[in-house]
């Protein structure tokens, strides 16, 4: 099974199973994960699965749509590593994936 390792803005560190085409913020919901609401279901359009993904994975990650980006500039302290767990779906790829959560999702 592929992982991913979720890090809350604490320092708490959750390392859950991460099945393939099941989004980052499904994944989070699916383990409890605090700190990713995901309150539009993954459509794109609260900004509430904001993370930061660690470089490592930046060149294996899907190009940031328009409206990602948008939405993006609306969270609180962005960083060039900033997603939307949403819309990045598991892969083998992403196996073993780090992210780091805000102290808030607005
Ligand atoms: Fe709403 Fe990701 S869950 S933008």
């Amino acid at each position: 099974m592929l992982q991913v390792t979720f890090i809350e803005h604490d320092g708490t560190t959750h390392l859950v199973p991460a099945p393939p085409e099941r989004t980052l913020m499904q994944i989070a919901l699916d383990n409890g994960v605090p700190g990713i609401l995901g309150d539009c279901g993954g459509s794109c359009s609260c900004a509430t699965c904001h993370a930061y993904v660690d470089a490592r994975w930046a060149d294996k990650l899907p190009t940031r749509s328009e409206t990602e980006t948008f939405m993006l500039e609306g969270v609180p302290e962005p960083r060039e590593s900033s997603r939307l767990c949403c819309q990045i779906k598991m892969q083998v790829a992403l196996d073993g994936i780090v992210v780091q959560l805000p102290e808030v999702q607005v």
